[in-house]
């Protein structure tokens, strides 16, 4: 795969038209059936486990959905180990963290990308307490705020089975990407994901089974992992 090394994760973006490229347009058109038309504003992309490709995915839905002209928001509630920000700019940045502690104003600290319609904003400075932070009433206030500026918001956020960060933010977002490497994560990981994730009253919108050599293969594993019964 021809990848540009100073932003190996924009896939999307690199190559347009790729069938890497397409698999995240048919999450994005899946993400829509599930909805069943309810809107969904904003999407948490969640993962059992470390390095399962939550952020390449989250990147990837987001640059799909600023090609179908939406107005879309890229956050990352990872503070523990923020990657958006480095994903896109050089420098490090303000972000989420010291918006949150009144240090930063929304408007100074999101930033535009070089793709049309996709903005960022960054986890900023790595904060003692992440899971306070984004159970604070300031979160809250800053979604409902960043809702009525942006189509769409896409979250990347911490393994769920480590931390209850995942658990916080699906709470407060129209619904999960649940993500899941092959190979590296086990079926009962990832119902305990789902189930941890469904408890605090979060909506599952699809699985994304994610093959690193094959690109992605979406929704349509989910029975295996524990949709339809199939979970032993
Ligand atoms: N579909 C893919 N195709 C190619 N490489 C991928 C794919 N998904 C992930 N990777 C690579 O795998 C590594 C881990 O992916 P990523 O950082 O997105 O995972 P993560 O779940 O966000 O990890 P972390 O737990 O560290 O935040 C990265 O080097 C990324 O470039
Ligand atoms: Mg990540």
């Amino acid at each position: 795969m021809s990848r540009d090394n100073s932003k190996p994760r924009q896939i999307a973006k690199a190559n347009p038209g790729s069938s890497v490229s397409e698999s995240y347009k048919k999450l994005r058109t899946n993400i829509r059936f599930s909805s069943m038309g309810q809107a969904v504003k904003v999407i948490l992309v969640s993962s059992a486990v470390t390095g399962e490709g939550r952020t390449t995915t989250a990147i990837n839905l987001a640059i799909s959905y600023a090609q179908e002209n939406k107005n879309v928001l890229l956050l990352d509630a990872d503070l523990r180990r923020p990657s958006v920000g480095q994903a896109f700019f050089r420098s490090s940045r303000t972000g989420l963290s010291d918006i949150l502690i009144r240090q930063s104003m929304p408007q100074d600290t999101i930033q535009q990308t070089d793709i049309a319609g996709l903005f960022v904003l960054p986890a900023g400075t790595v904060p003692p307490n992440p899971s306070e932070l984004l159970g604070s009433e300031a979160m809250r206030e800053l979604l409902e705020e960043l809702k009525e500026q942006f189509d769409v918001i896409v979250v990347d956020s911490p393994p769920a089975s480590s931390f209850a960060d995942a658990q916080i933010v699906g709470a407060m977002s129209d619904g999960v990407v649940l993500v899941a490497r092959s190979g590296k994560v086990t079926k009962e990981a990832v119902r305990r994901t789902r189930l941890g994730l469904e408890h605090v009253g979060a909506h599952i919108l699809g699985a994304v089974l994610n093959n690193t050599s094959r690109g992605i293969v979406e929704s349509n594993y989910a029975n295996y992992y524990g949709y339809g019964g199939d979970h032993t």
